[in-house]
């Protein structure tokens, strides 16, 4: 009975410092979602993805890269040709050199990459106090994905709690790690128009470029796990036709 309190104490101590541990360095625990894509049959829900990159494109892009992401993978998202062609020709790209040596601009093409907002990493340090991440795969990048990214965009604080205090630039968050970030609140109530009808909050806005994030660094997931779907029923099938031979093979032994 004393072994087995001892035991516990000990796990109870070495997990619950660990936990404090992590609460004191990291931010605070995520407010966690139930997204359409958890769970084994999980799929994107399309809509939802659109607006995300609506929200991605009028407010993040101004700071964020995503050079991973090019116009033409958009259309996993369900718009078509026309209006990928569309999307992009709205952004000026350099291209070059034509015939006579000379670089050039012209219209975007679905084969570009998303277009980026600095022409380099210190161009964008000068303008933001800090480089804003790409964010091609920053829902894989941080623990907690698109739960992360949600909790980080709607937990600002105007004012850090009493004894911290703000340099110019810097900005008080409950998910960030140590809590400190050169990023402003980047999205508030009623910022983008959504034709769908959907609900211009923050919340929302939040949850919607979340999951588009979350395509971005993962867009093969529903092929993979209807694959996985597809190995589970195919060997439990051949689980089943072994165990018949089996018995067969076997019956004359006794
Ligand atoms: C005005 C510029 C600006 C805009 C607009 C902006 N960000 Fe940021 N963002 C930054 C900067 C700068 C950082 C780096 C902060 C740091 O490391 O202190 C950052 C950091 C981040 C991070 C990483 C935080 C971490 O864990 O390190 C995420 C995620 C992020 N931004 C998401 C977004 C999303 C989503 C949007 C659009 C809704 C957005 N940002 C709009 C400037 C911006």
């Amino acid at each position: 009975m004393t072994r087995r309190f001892a035991l516990l104490m000990t796990f109870v101590l070495t997990f619950g410092t660990g936990m404090a541990a992590y609460a004191s360095e990291g931010g605070e625990p995520l407010i966690r979602q139930s997204w359409s894509f958890n769970g084994p049959t999980g799929t994107y829900d399309r809509a939802a993805l659109q607006r995300g990159y609506k929200i991605y494109r009028e407010v993040c892009s101004a700071c964020h890269s995503m050079k991973l992401v090019y116009y033409r993978n958009l259309e996993a998202l369900g718009y078509n040709e026309e209006q990928i062609k569309n999307i992009a020709k709205d952004y000026t790209y350099m291209d070059g050199p034509n015939d006579e040596g000379e670089m050039f601009e012209r219209p975007g093409l679905p084969s570009d990459p998303f277009k980026s907002p600095y022409e380099n990493d210190k161009q964008a340090a000068a303008a933001n106090n800090a480089v804003p991440p790409d964010l091609s795969l920053i829902a894989k990048a941080r623990p907690g994905g698109p739960d992360y990214i949600f909790s980080l965009l709607t937990g600002f604080e105007e004012h850090p709690p009493e004894g911290h205090t703000l340099l110019p630039g810097q900005h008080w968050n409950h998910y960030m790690p140590g809590h400190v970030l050169a990023m402003a609140p980047p999205l508030s109530d009623g910022q983008v128009t959504y034709e769908d009808g959907t609900p211009q909050t923050l919340e929302q806005y939040a949850r919607d470029v979340a999951q588009f994030l979350m395509w971005a660094a993962d867009p093969y997931m529903e092929e993979r796990k209807r694959t996985g779907i597809k190995v589970i029923l195919f060997l439990l099938v051949f689980a089943g036709v072994m165990y018949t031979l089996k018995k067969k093979i076997w019956a004359d032994a006794h």
